[in-house]
């Protein structure tokens, strides 16, 4: 399928590796200029370098912090009127809540739900003056189904969800559209990380805790990074023009709701 979009221009933040970096690859696929980041450079470089090798595209590499005002604003001198905004951060380590500080639940709600806010409100209008605009806020599963220990990423990110929902509708009439992508568990250096975790706190190895994770997923699999950037492709396509301020789950049926 045509998605429509060759030529325009992306800003995926956090896109070195994971799911930013398999949503890259699909803009890219599609025809997009996009700019990928990371904090480590050499990271973001090398990334940036195959996506262009493999896809033609012209990708740009941005070493920035996407959560500082300095990170927000290279992002945007390197794209200053991007058409599509994928918004997407680290999200907080798993934690008992009790556990967390005054200052540590303050950055939680920046980088999972300021951040994402500041970005758009400094792409959004020449979007509705140009006619057309795609948001893609990456947030998570955990925002319909709350898995304790990742309180803070579910609370910051719904509230993320609630607020943008309001500015969906209000931006709509312009063919500019606010989608949210619920990730289940995916095969990513995150979530193999937070197998790990699991796995030393609980005294067995990796791979039985992996073992069990995936066996409790109705699809018994983990999820590919690149199902999700095709998936995002297809929200930032002219395709989905209609389809606007929605969470898609995409989690291999992992939460058991029929709506
Ligand atoms: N994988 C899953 O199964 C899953 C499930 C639910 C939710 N999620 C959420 O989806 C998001 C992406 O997860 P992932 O699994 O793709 O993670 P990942 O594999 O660890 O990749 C994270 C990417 O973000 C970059 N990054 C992190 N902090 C950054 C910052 N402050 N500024 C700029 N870039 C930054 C990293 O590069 P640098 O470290 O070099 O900056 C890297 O490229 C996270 O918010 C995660 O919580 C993932």
């Amino acid at each position: 399928m045509d998605l429509g979009i060759a030529g325009r221009k992306a800003i995926v933040c956090a896109s070195s590796k994971g799911l930013g970096r398999a949503c890259a690859a699909s803009l890219a696929e599609a025809g997009c200029e996009v700019v990928v980041n990371g904090r480590n450079r050499d990271a973001v470089e090398a990334a940036a370098a195959e996506i262009a090798k493999a896809t033609g595209a012209k990708v740009t590499a941005v070493a920035a912090d996407v959560s500082t005002p300095e990170g927000q604003s290279a992002l945007l001198a390197a794209c200053p009127q991007p058409d599509i905004l994928i918004n997407n951060n680290a999200g907080p380590p798993f934690r008992d809540f009790r556990e967390l500080s005054r200052q540590q639940i303050i950055d939680g709600v920046i980088a999972n739900m300021a951040v994402a806010i500041e970005l758009t409100q400094k792409v959004i209008d020449p979007m509705i003056a140009r006619k057309f605009g795609r948001i893609v806020n990456i947030t998570s599963g955990t925002v319909k189904a709350p898995l304790f220990g990742l309180d803070l990423s579910s609370g910051a990110r719904a509230g993320l969800t609630a607020f943008m929902a309001g500015v969906a509708r209000s931006v709509a009439g312009a063919n500019v559209t606010i989608n949210f992508m619920q990730p289940g568990a995916f095969a990513t250096d995150r979530l193999y990380s937070n197998v790990e975790m699991n796995a030393k706190k609980r005294g067995i190895p990796f791979e039985q805790a992996k073992t069990e994770r995936i066996a409790t997923i109705p699809a018994k699999r983990l999820g590919m990074p690149d199902e999700f950037g095709a998936t995002c492709a297809f929200l930032c396509s002219t395709h989905a023009a209609y389809i606007t301020g929605q969470n898609l789950l995409i989690d291999g049926g992992a939460v058991p709701g029929a709506f």
